[in-house]
């Protein structure tokens, strides 16, 4: 993919000066500023605070930051080491609730560290290395072949709606839900791209809007409330969006506002497809009731972004971060080894059966 965003590296490592270097996605679409990160703390702070976010970004996010984070260990024993890592590994846990790939990354990074038992610190310590490196690597990967797989659902001329940013700069590169508007941009497919804003924090409008423009994409922004009208205008055919976690009977829980998507588009007959890794899929919860629901500071709806607060001095604020789509209103959740249909707590243990052999 050639698109001047999909050169963007938003996640990667600068092992020599022991930093993790992120594009700042706060500052989206102004200003263009590369972090780098060099304490836990720190990137704590940068995933707490969404200057990186998206769950595959989070998830190497947090498998370079556990790296960095026992890199300068001085544990003399592997037993120390261990607990030094165990200890990181809880901190940077702690950061955000709902991406599952933030736990996956982490407990892959350990399962490296178990493996690697009987080597040398110095040993483990690289090993962990290109475990992170190995992480970021195939999210690339993945998300081309989610990209692949979801332009298969797509024709040419279509109308797509999507809800905050499933795109590059929420993964490794070229997105979940994005990907396939950029591969179908490369072969001639004229997408016509309507991006909600996606209140309180902008996602859609300061980095969708401005990822696909970039790239040259037909992209038109609209408020969250206008998703009926250019559904019902028809100027809609298909809606994709990505995902932080799958449970297992195929509800979804992703940015909030995309439940109110998907019933839309059940109502106006335009198939939902969400556009989901397989890391992003947690068989461990049984439906959606099971997945944490992140709840957020007050101020993001109230004052965060604006000049001015926008609502009373101290109104009462709900602030979830994330909604359940439920199962029935989706036709498909694309992923890199195929497409699941209903039933998905079928066709969604197959996909995993077949990425464990
Ligand atoms: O709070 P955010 O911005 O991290 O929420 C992100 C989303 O909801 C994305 O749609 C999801 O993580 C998929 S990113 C490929």
């Amino acid at each position: 993919m050639t698109t001047p965003v999909a050169a963007i590296q938003s996640v990667r490592l600068d092992d020599d000066n022991n930093a993790l270097v992120l594009l700042d996605q706060t500052l989206l679409p102004n200003e263009k500023v590369f972090l780098k990160l060099s304490t836990v703390e720190e990137i704590w702070d940068a995933i707490y605070h969404l200057k990186v976010r998206g769950a595959p970004a989070i998830g190497i996010a947090a498998a370079y930051g556990i790296y960095l984070g026992v890199k300068q260990s001085k544990a003399a024993d592997h037993a120390g080491f261990l607990n030094e890592f165990k200890k990181v590994k809880q901190y940077l846990a702690s950061s955000r609730p709902t991406a599952v790939n933030l736990f996956w990354a982490l407990n892959r990074m350990e399962d490296r560290l178990q493996r690697e038992a009987g080597r040398s610190i110095v040993d483990i310590k690289r090993a962990l290395k290109e475990e992170a490196e190995n992480i970021r690597a195939e999210d690339e990967k993945v998300c081309l072949s989610i990209g692949e797989h979801a332009l298969s659902l797509l024709e040419p001329g279509w109308g797509l709606l999507t809800h905050c940013n499933a795109g590059t700069i929420a993964t490794a590169k070229y997105g979940t839900a994005l990907a396939p508007i950029y591969l179908g941009q490369e072969r001639g497919y004229d997408f016509r791209v309507y991006a909600d804003e996606t209140r309180p924090l902008l996602q859609g409008a300061r980095l969708t809007a401005w990822e696909l423009q970039e790239a040259g994409v037909g992209v038109t922004l609209i408020c969250d409330n206008m998703a009926s009208i250019v559904m019902k205008e028809g100027k809609v055919q298909a809606v994709l969006v990505g995902c932080d976690r799958v449970a297992a009977n195929g509800d979804t829980a992703n940015k909030i506002g995309t439940s109110g998507v998907a019933i839309l588009a059940k109502h106006y007959g335009i198939p939902f497809y969400v556009c989901a890794p397989l890391s992003t899929i947690d068989l461990d919860c049984a439906a959606g009731d099971d997945i944490p629901i992140e709840l957020r500071k007050e101020e993001e709806v109230s004052t965060t972004w604006y000049e001015k607060p926008m609502a009373p001095e101290n109104v009462k604020v709900y602030n979830p971060a994330f909604d359940v789509t439920d199962h029935e209103l989706i036709t498909a959740i694309v992923t890199e080894k195929g497409i699941a249909y209903a039933p998905f707590e079928e066709s969604l243990r197959d996909l995993m059966k077949e990425e464990c052999k």
